[in-house]
């Protein structure tokens, strides 16, 4: 039985928060924003429309509301949870964590004695509360004219329908269910049917490769996939369902079976035109509006895993991120609600893909935990022309859009024009995440997109993080283009040197956190040992992100970049390791080096170094067959801008390859090299830039 929350009003716990904040303020009304160091400020009108739905006036009540939720994490984010239904509450010593390896295995433990499900949360509690009608999903097809609607109600139906379809074959709690789909409807909701079983999705990004996708299966053994027969992105078709044979392919060859894969049927490949695997293959079409529209919730432990998620680092395979249910659930909903200042039947765009961690918080869970109402649009920014996003924007009146930075940067290089075309009035927040947003982009999106109306909320987080780290809140202090600004409540970021040491005040150097957070990743599936290793062995007692980070005199947070081997490339991150060792697994490599160079759409793009064996040319066809590797063994995403032929690498007596000297070479740096001496072989240098060449 529903023991908690079930009968309280729509996010009690998260009202109780910010009326907190809200009754220390009204003294301090007049408080207004000012333009620093070229800081844009949004006019005061609209603050106070923020400050009214959000219950934070200014940096003060911030202030006092991050000081509750740093001293009192257990407190602070169990009054939040009371807003939600629980099947039972969590214990009073539920919030503990270990970050110091040293001291023991690391962990992280909040609400643990509850019981909840994040799928009923979503949909149930709100269809309970009369939002039955509401709409849910407003889904925009890769073509004008292609459209759906579902409402909350619908959702819900749907979502127990491929439940009851998953029990049908098997699927139970705990079990990992892969899903390979494009952003269509049956995405979110293949993913809310799988929690509402307490079974662990695994999406994966629909450009992964078939090598990728195997993998990912392999690993995590997921024996069911939800796919499609094809897709359209822009003008390109994809061949989704032939990529997944081949991944079932090469699983089985190295004694993984795929038993079942629930196909749905795209326009892109109607159904005579789909290759199919009798007994293993089944079209969603057939299969799931047989099912019953109502399905049991299963209840789970709010530490149970609630999805994976592949992310590249710096080395070896993609890491499977586990991510547990009841912190997952309570941080993205209280993110979502203050960064984008979300009320229910908001209108709410986020352009992320499911496959990765921004469209897992902030198009699935974040949004509908809010009962937002949410845009999806399958298609790519600049089909059929330049302005379908504002096409979008007009035609369902989105209130918020949460996008990423390359995607700013190739629309804002389409001209004006095509924005103006298009009425905007209905934006109030602006949304960027995924790599460092460059003052030029900032300005663009604030002054020609939201007519400086609209804040600019520039969130800092990561896969590992689950939810946003450092953002600032629309209306509640002033923005910086390209800054982060502050941390978002329960986040204790420190800055520390190369040795490990605290830095203070206005400083650059290393980010870390400090303190756990609820959506903090949990493990790494099958591995809590190289958990460990990546995130808390490099510094003792602190959480390791990879990011360089500025922090301002105002405390502001500006991160600079990854300072591991790590390339975010459109906002998407490819290991090095990766596409080197599937330049390597090529034929005519005998060596690869890849490093990040940036790059004026895609933030970064890819440059590899590539020694070939004896008897290679380094030819066109070659280049091409090279790049062809790796977007078969990873995806096109990851196909690298630039092929530079190398005599060899430079590489130390020890053996490890100088990437800074590679880098350097790159962006034609050749003066500042800096110290060669140490390389075994310092011709090398030489010899490599005589064969510069000029691809990107
Ligand atoms: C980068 C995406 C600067 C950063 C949510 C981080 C950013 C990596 C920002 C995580 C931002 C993300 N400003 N850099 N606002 N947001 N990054 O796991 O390097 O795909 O470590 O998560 O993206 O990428 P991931």
């Amino acid at each position: 039985a529903v023991l908690t929350g079930h009968l309280a009003p729509q996010l009690s716990g998260l009202e109780r928060a910010g009326a907190l904040a809200g009754s220390a303020i009204l003294a301090r009304r007049s408080t207004v924003a000012t333009s620093q160091e070229g800081g844009a400020v949004v006019p005061d009108t609209v603050q106070v429309e923020y400050r009214a739905r959000t219950g934070i006036h200014s940096r003060a009540d911030y202030e006092r509301m991050y000081r509750h939720s740093v001293d009192d994490p257990a407190g602070f984010w169990g009054d939040i949870a009371a807003g939600f239904v629980w099947e039972r509450r969590w214990a009073p010593d539920h919030f503990s964590y270990n970050l110091d390896l040293q001291s023991g295995r690391v962990s992280t433990r909040i609400f643990a004695g509850g019981r909840t499900n994040i799928a009923f949360n979503c949909l149930d509690r709100h269809v309970e509360a009369g939002r039955g009608s509401q709409p849910c999903f407003l889904w925009e097809g890769n073509d004008v004219g292609q459209e759906r609607k579902m409402t909350y109600g619908e959702v819900l139906q749907e979502v127990c329908r491929v439940a009851n379809w998953l029990k049908s074959v098997g699927v139970r709690k705990g079990d990992a269910v892969a899903i390979y789909l494009p952003l269509i409807c049956e995405l979110p909701i293949a993913m809310l049917a799988c929690t509402r079983l307490g079974a662990v999705h695994s999406v994966v990004f629909a450009g992964f490769s078939a090598d990728s996708l195997a993998q990912r299966c392999i690993d995590c053994r997921s024996r069911v996939i939800i796919t499609a027969s094809g897709g359209m992105r822009g003008s390109k078709r994809v061949e989704l369902k032939q990529i997944v044979d081949a991944a079932a392919k090469v699983a089985a060859e190295k004694g993984h079976k795929i038993h079942k894969a629930l196909v749905v049927e795209h326009p892109a490949a109607p159904r005579g035109k789909c290759p199919w695997a009798r007994g293993r293959d089944v079209w969603y079409g057939d299969a799931v509006p047989a099912q019953q529209a109502t399905c049991q919730v299963e209840w789970v432990d709010a530490e149970d895993p609630l999805f994976l998620l592949y992310t590249s680092g710096s080395t070896g395979n993609p890491k499977g991120v586990v991510h547990s249910t009841g912190g997952y659930m309570v941080g993205a909903a209280t993110t979502a609600k203050y960064c984008f200042d979300l009320q229910p039947g908001d209108v709410y765009w986020c352009t992320a893909d499911c496959g990765w961690i921004t469209g897992h918080t902030y198009l699935a869970y974040g949004p509908l935990l809010n009962a937002a109402t949410n845009v999806i649009y399958e298609g790519v920014p600049l089909h059929p022309q330049p302005d379908r996003m504002w096409q979008i924007v007009e035609k369902c009146k989105v209130r918020t859009l949460y996008t990423a930075p390359t995607l700013i940067r190739a629309l804002e290089a389409q001209g004006d024009t095509w924005v103006k075309k298009h009425d905007r009035s209905s934006l109030r927040v602006l949304g960027s995440v995924g790599e460092p947003i460059n003052p030029r982009a900032w300005r663009w999106l604030f002054e020609v997109v939201g007519e400086r109306r609209c804040p600019v909320i520039d969130t800092w987080w990561q896969t590992e993080t689950g939810t946003v780290m450092i953002s600032p809140l629309p209306g509640a202090w002033p923005e910086s283009p390209g800054s982060a600004t502050l941390p978002f409540f329960g986040v204790v970021p420190v800055l520390v040197n190369d040795k490990g040491k605290e830095l203070h005040g206005a400083t650059e150097g290393i980010l870390c956190i400090k303190q756990t957070w609820p959506a903090a990743i949990r493990t790494i599936k099958g591995d809590h040992k190289r958990f460990e290793q990546t995130y808390f062995s490099t510094f003792k007692g602190l959480y390791f992100t990879g990011d360089g980070c500025r922090r301002d005199d105002r405390g502001y947070y500006t991160i600079t970049g990854r300072v591991d081997d790590v390339i975010n490339v459109s906002g998407h991150r490819v290991g090095t390791a990766e596409v080197e060792a599937a330049l390597a697994a090529h034929g005519a490599c005998v060596e690869a080096a890849v490093v990040g160079v940036e790059h004026k759409i895609k933030g970064q793009g890819i440059y590899a170094y590539v020694a070939l064996a004896q008897d290679e040319e380094p030819s066109e066809a070659t280049r091409k067959s090279l790049i062809a590797a790796v977007r078969q063994h990873i995806g096109a995403f990851a196909a690298p801008d630039v092929i530079h032929w190398a005599p060899g690498l430079p590489k130390t007596r020890s053996g490890k390859i100088m990437r800074r000297i590679l880098r350097k070479i790159a962006v034609n740096a050749d003066s500042e090299l800096g110290d060669v001496s140490t390389l075994a072989d310092p011709s090398v240098v030489q010899a490599i830039i005589s064969m510069r060449v000029t691809q990107l």
